[in-house]
């Protein structure tokens, strides 16, 4: 899945997926369980930011065939970005669902208040705007009864990681039913492939790979600061640049693989060590970039129980493009995701040679579960339309955390853990709650537009030192 170059793509086919289930379901005639007291089984849905994959989110969602369920209201910060997803999805498969009255479209910061006060107790927010607002926007969703689907990662840091692990707590106190949209759990190759490795099918798992090796994709490398808009709202438009709003490239683009991995294990890791760095500093007109990421990182992860689990990424063009992960057990082998985030099929090898030959099971999947983006619906509307308990707010922290300790580990140049990285107090966007488009930015730029960047051996304890005076 999302490929940096087929992410499009990979849209437009299950938008063509989701068209076909459509049709074959209307013929069907679904019977409609009720999930209001009121007897209305209609599920309205708000969006709180409108980019890409909240608009994808919209026609998974929209796409459930259970019970009817609409879009009424959508809130983002920019009006572009909220007209263009109302008129996409105005064009898309789920059109005749988009009931988004003018009144119903909320912009700026408050936005998601508003968009969350039109609807029910018992209704869905989707929440995907970068990760800095993700506990803001959960809190308010718990304090109106909603339930809820939040886009990975969920946070980037320790202060939040604590926020969001005791919200989790609250929503199920409160019986709210919550996915987070790290999709591989929904990927039925995968699932199998989990029983299978649990059942001891390759042995004890002693070291897993993870690979994701392309281009520079996303925003994840800016230049200079413009001057306008404002330079939080600036920094928002460019989240991947900035480790506050979407813990950089590594959290942002390595999530699917390294939760994936560690399902596999059925654990977190305890450390991690990690090496990168920067190698190109300039773009290809010569500007040079000033965003926080490195372009390549290896971060070795250690387990309770001695076994590893290597992540590597990079962000470069020319170079020996992977994507895709690897289990490696006493007895055999497994390929987790074959290409991309969990591409399917997933499959287990006799000994560490992936050859056809020495192949013992290949992953067959029906063809309407085949998308784990719709999966991951099917799941949450189900729990929320039969009163099933389903959280997934803890493991979506514990495999934030477990991105941020990795990212920190090569970051600072120094050992991190599991449990250093959650109880850390380096808070990335204090105050993110009461922000409005003319707020300072967390981080600040330079005289010469550069913002504070990892220095790995000279800032140690924190990922990157404070703003320029
Ligand atoms: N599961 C996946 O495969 C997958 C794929 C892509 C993106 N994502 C995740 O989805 C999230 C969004 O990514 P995207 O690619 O859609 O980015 P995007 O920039 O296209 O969309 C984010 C939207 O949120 C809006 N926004 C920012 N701050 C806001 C606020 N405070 N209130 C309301 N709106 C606000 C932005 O203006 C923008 O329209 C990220 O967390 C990303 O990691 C997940």
């Amino acid at each position: 899945m999302q490929s940096p170059r087929s992410e499009a793509n990979t849209r437009r086919d299950f938008i063509k997926t989701t068209g076909k289930l459509a049709a074959a379901s209307a013929l069907a005639g679904v019977a409609l369980p009720h999930v209001h007291a009121a007897g209305d089984s209609t599920l309205s849905v708000a969006l709180v930011g409108c980019g890409g994959r909240g608009s994808g989110a919209v026609v998974d969602a929209l796409s459930n065939k259970t019970g009817p369920i609409r879009l009424t209201a959508m809130a983002d910060v920019y009006k572009d970005k909220l007209d263009g997803s109302y008129r996409a999805l105005k064009r898309g498969p789920v059109a005749n669902q988009v009931e988004v009255a003018e009144d119903k479209q909320f912009l700026g910061f408050d936005g998601y208040k508003h968009a969350m006060d039109s609807l029910k107790p018992g209704d869905i927010v989707i929440l995907t705007t970068p990760l800095a607002f993700r506990w803001v926007h959960f809190q308010y969703a718990i304090q109106k009864g909603l339930n809820v689907f939040m886009e990975k990662p969920v946070t980037a840091d320790g202060p939040s990681s604590r926020k969001m692990l005791k919200l989790g707590e609250e929503a199920s106190a409160k019986n709210l039913k919550v996915g987070v949209g790290l999709m591989s759990r929904h990927s039925r190759g995968l699932q199998e492939l989990y029983k299978r490795i649990q059942d001891g099918e390759i042995g004890d798992v002693v070291m897993m790979r993870g690979y994701r090796m392309h281009g520079p994709v996303g925003s994840a490398f800016s230049t200079k600061y413009p001057g306008n808009p404002s330079e939080l709202m600036w920094q928002i438009r460019n989240f991947h640049s900035f480790l506050w709003a979407s813990g950089g490239c590594f959290s942002d683009f390595y999530i699917h693989i390294v939760d994936h991995l560690c399902w596999m294990k059925n654990g977190w890791p305890v450390k991690a060590q990690a090496l990168g760095g920067r190698h190109y500093k300039v773009n290809t007109e010569d500007k040079p970039f000033i965003d926080q990421n490195f372009d390549s990182y290896s971060v070795e992860y250690t387990f309770a129980d001695g076994a590893k689990m290597f992540m590597d990424g990079r962000c470069m063009n020319g170079c020996n493009d992977i994507y895709s992960s690897y289990v490696h057990g006493a007895k055999g082998l497994a390929i987790a995701s074959s290409s991309g985030d969990c591409g399917l099929p997933s499959s287990i090898f006799k000994g560490q040679n992936a050859d056809r030959a020495n192949r013992l099971w290949t992953s067959e999947v029906k063809a309407d579960e085949r998308n784990p983006y719709i999966n991951e619906w099917n799941d949450l509307i189900d729990a929320i339309r039969n009163d099933k308990p389903y959280s997934e707010v803890k493991r979506g922290v514990e495999a934030s955390l477990t991105c941020s300790m990795g990212r920190m580990a090569a970051h600072t140049g120094q050992e991190i853990t599991f449990e250093q990285m959650l109880n850390h107090e380096h808070e990335y966007a204090p105050g993110c709650d009461t922000w409005t488009a003319d707020s300072p930015a967390p981080v600040r730029a330079g005289p010469d537009g550069r913002y504070p960047i990892p220095t790995p051996g000279v800032v140690k304890d924190r990922e990157y030192g404070p703003n320029p005076a």
